[in-house]
């Protein structure tokens, strides 16, 4: 089918969030003695932030209750939120502009399709709040990646179909949730091996959209 449409991931993808998220919940797994380094962290990419929570604690020496877990995960984020106000524009990754307008030159939709709540303040400070034709973030759905809702749910309000999408991913889940949708992937940043961030754009060109 025809590509119509191209489906940006935020975190990792757009802006390099990653380290953010990062630095938010090893502090939190210090503070709680909890095994976390940057391999672990790549199991989080792209889950919501209940579910980043859950794969954290499996390394936890005891139990914790459901109201513990709201308040820790809470506390991530205001940490994450925190980090959040150094970022700026110059935080949008390399390439990212040039494939944006790429794909717009071709006439194709564009959209963001993020588990991220935090989608709409990240676009604020990094000034792509009007930049795309739909915006779909974890606040939307009930099931976030590796489910197919985010992007299912971004294609029907660029009104294509799902076949006609492209999803540009730099997690696991998220390029799993993309395969579940029925979409074609795109896998950049550190999780896809020997890809050099400058030859993003030319990736994109790579992948004939
Ligand atoms: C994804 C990140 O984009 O958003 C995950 O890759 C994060 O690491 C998830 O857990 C949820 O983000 P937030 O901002 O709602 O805590
Ligand atoms: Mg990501």
């Amino acid at each position: 089918m025809e590509t119509q449409a191209i489906i940006f991931d935020l975190d990792g993808v757009i802006v390099s969030t990653d380290h953010y998220h990062y630095r938010a919940w090893k502090q939190i797994a210090d503070r709680e003695g909890v095994p976390f380094d940057e391999n672990r962290n790549v199991l989080l990419r792209g889950v919501s932030r209940e579910e980043s929570l859950e794969i954290l604690l499996e390394l936890a020496s005891r139990p914790y209750s459901a109201e513990e877990k709201k308040k820790l995960a809470e506390e991530k984020n205001e940490i994450y939120r925190g980090l959040l106000t150094e970022l700026t524009p110059a935080d949008i990754l390399p390439g990212v502009l040039t494939w944006i307008d790429r794909a717009k030159e071709k006439g194709l939709r564009t959209a963001i399709g993020s588990s991220s709540k935090n989608t709409d303040f990240i676009l604020e400070r990094i000034g792509l709040s009007d930049t795309f034709d739909a915006v779909v973030t974890g606040a939307d759905v009930t099931h976030s990646k590796p489910a197919p809702d985010i992007f299912l749910l971004a294609a029907e309000r660029l009104g294509v179909p799902a076949g006609a999408c492209w999803v540009v991913e730099d997690a696991p889940a998220g390029i799993q949730a993309a395969k579940a949708a029925g979409m074609k992937t795109l896998g950049v940043g550190e999780f896809v091996k020997d890809v050099d961030p400058d030859r993003w754009a030319m990736t994109l060109g790579d992948a004939e959209l």
